[in-house]
């Protein structure tokens, strides 16, 4: 289907939850005010050649200091949640109690923040880890070391107790994925590294550091609604043959069974491990047990689709054996990712299929485009807003399909620090002009307005 026609909020039901979405390190900047500690973004953005055009989290859009216009602006726009993450090395600048005091300051920020959500009716969301983990961890080993999972259920036990009367959603993690295979195979993301073993004994890290910070945010949280947030992709075979079918398998197997078959209990996928072989991860008695204690939603970041071809070369085909083929003929964002609306309708019956989740919640969809600032200050980001319509039509047909999708969050609501790609990728509904820090909503900003306003 082609998802030409935009749904009104009406087509969605009354309780729908529409949010938008950011995370600390991209757009707080403030990077070392009020005793906050230096992460491995920070060490990471100041390797020459790291951050495509040097840019780094120093002062980013600011939001530290302009967080009550920034929420001004979600709340005309009219969503009803905001998703946030908090900065580890803000609350802990060491790390953990071991090696110093929780810095108050820290802390008092994210009072500040979560209270001006309320008075704006903007239900928080907080994710605990998007990323930017404390040098002072890494320096000790960072997610390859199970200190590091001692030390998150610590920080998660700091924050719930502290925001805890006020915030009901918690997300554990954001993208375990880019957290693990990207920064520590494909040497992308900090801290960087080139180990596929090490990858996957960080993802066995995170995933074990989620489960055990369950327990600790039931506790402190009183109604907590908890889950993680995987980035999920659909992904078909570049052709009919058995060859490239068993590809679409073993690459699906790292991708996306990885993660959630030990979150649904499953364990570790076999034909994974099996090809993974000695750089299959240690995994101690019970942990399996501590990754699947139960959830009360599933967290999905949808972007793009995947075709992939059996290669058993294992320079260019990997581990798994298998190398991604570029579609002909299809529509890209920036990044060249494929548009496609057809792969979240596809994505979520899987993951329903497959996995049965009771709950689950869009956390991130969006697109990077070139946008231009016109004279009169508007941008019409034509694509962005195409994009958005269309995916929100393709939501509304998972919907109607007995998907149990409850909220969408857009990715995001500012322009802000893209990771390795610096500041050149834009995915703001609100488009930032760094020099002055000044908003100005996009046409596909002020289209979600009207959307949600309807
Ligand atoms: C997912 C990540 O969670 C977010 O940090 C990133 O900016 C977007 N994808 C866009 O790449």
């Amino acid at each position: 289907m082609s998802f030409q026609n935009a749904p009104t909020r009406q087509d969605f039901p009354a309780d729908f939850r529409w949010g938008v979405s950011t995370s600390s390190f991209q757009i707080e900047g403030a990077g070392d005010a009020d005793g906050k500690g230096e992460s491995i973004w920070d060490r990471f953005c100041k390797q020459p050649g790291r951050i495509r055009d040097g840019g780094n989290g120093l002062v980013a859009c600011d939001h530290y200091h302009l967080y009550p216009q920034d929420l001004d602006m979600a709340k005309a726009m009219g969503v009803n949640a905001y998703r946030f993450s908090i900065a580890w090395p803000r609350i802990l600048p060491n790390g953990h109690l071991g090696r110093g005091a929780v810095n108050e300051a820290g802390l008092a920020f994210y009072d500040r923040l979560v209270d001006a959500m309320l008075e704006r009716g903007l239900d928080p969301w907080c994710t605990l880890y998007h990323w930017d983990l404390p040098q002072a961890l890494q320096d000790q080993g960072g997610w390859l070391s199970r200190e590091t999972v001692a030390a998150f259920v610590e920080y998660t036990d700091i924050v719930t107790r502290r925001l805890g009367d006020r915030v009901k959603h918690w997300i554990t993690h954001n993208e375990p994925w880019c957290s693990s295979m990207m920064s520590y195979w494909e040497n992308v993301h900090a801290p960087g590294g080139t180990s596929f073993a090490d990858a996957l004994q960080a993802s066995h890290h995170i995933l074990l550091s989620h489960g055990l910070a369950i327990p600790v945010i039931r506790k402190n949280v009183p109604g907590a609604d908890i889950g993680i947030t995987l980035s999920l992709h659909p992904i078909t075979a570049a052709s009919d043959s058995p060859e490239d079918a068993a590809a679409l398998q073993r690459h699906d197997g790292l991708r996306n069974r990885w993660f959630l078959d030990p979150l649904f209990g499953r364990g570790y996928p076999a034909d994974t491990l099996a090809l993974a072989g000695d750089a299959a991860p240690t995994v101690l008695p019970g942990d399996l047990e501590a990754i699947a204690t139960p959830t009360d939603f599933l967290g999905v970041n949808y972007y793009f689709p995947e075709m992939v071809k059996h290669d058993p070369d294992p320079k260019t085909g990997g581990p798994m054996r298998a190398s991604l083929v570029e579609k002909q003929g299809v529509e890209r964002s920036g990044f060249g990712w494929e548009v496609s609306p057809q792969g979240l309708v596809d994505l979520l019956a899987r993951v329903q299929r497959d996995y049965n989740p009771t709950v689950i919640q869009l956390t991130e969809n969006g697109s990077t485009f070139e946008d231009v600032l016109t004279p009169e200050g508007r941008v019409h980001d034509k694509e962005r807003l195409s994009y958005l319509q269309r995916h929100l039509a393709a939501l509304k047909a998972a919907v109607d399909a007995g998907v149990p999708v409850k909220g969408y969050f857009a990715w995001s609501l500012l322009d802000n620090f893209e990771w390795a790609e610096g500041y050149l990728r834009r995915f703001g509904l609100a488009y930032v002009d760094y020099p002055t820090q000044r908003r100005i909503l996009k046409d596909s900003g002020l289209w979600y307005g009207q959307f949600l306003n309807e």
